[in-house]
């Protein structure tokens, strides 16, 4: 098998990507901040079973990070990163570093901003993340040219709005969502838990856990989201966990979810120690719990 092909630089990258799509390569991208996961790996899994290459970007993008946000600690780790990558069969690591990928100063450049969905949720205590996060993968997509793209529903609102921002600029690429991966007590795995330490890390798992109890409570009947979103809030504030929302909404559009919506997804963010975490989880009042 030959070896996976690490590039640095933006032109190499695409004369590669350019050579495998003459020959009619199907070409599939991962972009990630690195500090590989399992949760990252299955996402190169997802792209091998829809591609014959995988392109997989490591960039920790300084646009996405607010002042006094963690990108200094941000945890780097490209050798080991290489090395996961290889062995799961990615065909190229594309690793720039800042100066490769912005000519000038982030806020110099020019934006790309999903309207209104970039400032509920996360965007409320993170006013200008998502505008850093679509104009990178905007210019990541322009510079990989896939014909498909993976990400995790983890990140259920950056999901959301690469898919919008996807089909309002006609990006001719098809983007996946892959189902969140757990650790079995139920902590979504992130890059950021390496800064729980072991008692945290158990602590965590309380915000997974009082999703699936609201989840469970919507399931038995209850309509009363702004209770459930309280009880949640009460729940983890109790267990001295410090929490940024729990939010109750419609899946399709991220609209509050009211009584007819049968479509739900239910989303909280939390502070524990030094980490800021997310997750969300499925409701389809059909009956079953579609956990991401
Ligand atoms: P990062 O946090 O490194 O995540 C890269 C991809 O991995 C994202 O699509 C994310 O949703 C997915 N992912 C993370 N944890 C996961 C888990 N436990 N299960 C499944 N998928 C998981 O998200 C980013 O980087 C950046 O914002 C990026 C899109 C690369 C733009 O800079």
């Amino acid at each position: 098998m030959p070896r996976m092909q690490t590039i640095k630089n933006k032109s190499m990258l695409r004369a590669a990507i350019q050579r495998w799509k003459s020959v009619d390569e199907i070409v599939a991208y991962v972009p990630t901040m690195g500090n590989l996961h399992e949760g990252h790996l299955r996402l190169v899994d997802m792209a091998r079973q829809h591609a014959s290459k995988v392109v997989v970007s490591i960039f920790v993008n300084p646009a996405q990070f607010a002042a006094g946000e963690d990108i200094d600690s941000y945890p780097r780790t490209l050798e080991q990163d290489s090395a996961l990558l290889a062995e799961r069969g990615a065909d190229l690591l594309f690793a720039p570093d800042a100066a490769e990928v912005y000519d000038s100063k982030p806020e110099a450049q020019t934006r790309v901003e999903v309207p209104g969905l970039s400032t509920i949720l996360c965007g409320k205590s993170r006013p200008t993340h998502f505008v850093g996060v679509t104009t990178v993968v905007a210019k990541l997509f322009n510079i990989v040219q896939p014909h498909l793209a993976v990400f995790g529903e983890k990140d259920f609102q950056q999901l959301f709005l690469i898919k919008k921002m996807v089909k309002d600029l006609d990006f001719p690429i098809k983007i996946l969502g892959a189902e969140t991966v757990r650790e079995a007590s139920g902590l979504a795995l992130s890059s950021r838990n390496s800064y729980l330490s072991v008692a945290q890390r158990e602590h965590a798992a309380r915000l997974f856990q009082s999703l699936q109890q609201t989840a469970a409570r919507i399931i038995e009947g209850e309509r009363d989201y702004q209770k459930l979103e309280e009880n949640a809030i009460k729940m983890l504030e109790n267990d001295g966990i410090e929490v940024e929302y729990v939010s109750i909404r419609r899946n399709d559009d991220l609209h509050l979810a009211d009584a007819g919506t049968t479509e739900l997804v239910i989303l909280a963010a939390v502070k524990l120690g030094k980490a800021r975490l997310i997750d969300n989880i499925r409701v389809d009042l059909s009956g079953t719990i579609k956990q991401l």
